[in-house]
């Protein structure tokens, strides 16, 4: 099992305003936490991204690739995928605006794929009340959030994106073609900076976690 990552930076942040990776969270950009939480787990990442930040993240610790993104997160993963070594067994997709991604979290997607799953991701429980827009209430008993890093066996996702399919994530891919995809234990600290006030809240609770002995670095 040789396992490398894929940083997705590759985003516009509409929703945000402007480009949220390279934003400062105490003191260190989104993407910088990132891609450090995945070189530490893993024998190397490709980051994918846009114009002068390919060659600026390129040259950061335990990146051995930098390149060019596409016009949906789905096209970013397949120019990661592109830029793989053909020694990679097995990868981790994880969103440059999750810099709070706790090791353990990352462990448990790694420790799935060596038990044999093709994809394992971290789920969370959903904490609102929930309702489809025609108005029908859905029991969020049965529903979690999924969250990244999202593993896979390397010719699992590949054969998932081989039909240039687009979707919020890759889990969906891969079990739209049937793969086997387990749920490991999210973290609510892996949050989405999608929104400006995520970045505050991520400011807060990197603070919350460092007074009470914490996780993320
Ligand atoms: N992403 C990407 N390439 C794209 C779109 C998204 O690499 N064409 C990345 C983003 O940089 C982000 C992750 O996918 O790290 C999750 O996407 P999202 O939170 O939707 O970020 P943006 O697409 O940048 O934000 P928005 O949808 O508000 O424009
Ligand atoms: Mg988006």
């Amino acid at each position: 099992m040789e396992t490398w990552s894929i940083v997705v930076a590759a985003g516009s942040g509409r929703r945000f305003g402007g480009p949220k990776q390279v934003e400062l969270l105490d003191g260190r950009r989104v993407v910088e936490r990132s891609v450090a939480a995945m070189a530490a787990a893993t024998v190397g990442v490709v980051v994918v991204t846009t114009g002068d930040l390919v060659a600026d993240l390129g040259a950061l610790p335990g990146v051995a690739a930098a390149v060019e993104g596409g016009e949906t997160r789905s096209a970013s993963v397949r120019n990661g995928l592109a830029a793989l070594p053909d020694s990679a067994t097995h990868v981790l997709v994880h969103d440059a605006a999750r810099p709070l991604v706790p090791d353990a979290v990352v462990a448990a997607v790694v420790e799935a794929l060596a038990d044999g799953a093709d994809g394992s991701v971290p789920v969370v429980p959903v904490t609102d009340s929930l309702r489809t827009l025609e108005g029908t209430p859905v029991d969020r008993a049965g529903l979690v959030a999924v969250q990244t890093p999202q593993g896979f066996r390397r010719s699992a996702l590949a054969d998932a994106h081989a039909a240039a399919a687009d979707a919020t994530d890759d889990a969906t891919l891969v079990s739209r073609r049937g793969g086997t995809v387990v749920h490991v234990a999210g973290d609510p600290i892996n949050l989405k900076i999608t929104d400006p006030s995520d970045l505050a809240v991520a400011e807060a609770l990197l603070a919350h976690h460092r007074r009470n002995g914490a996780r993320p670095s």
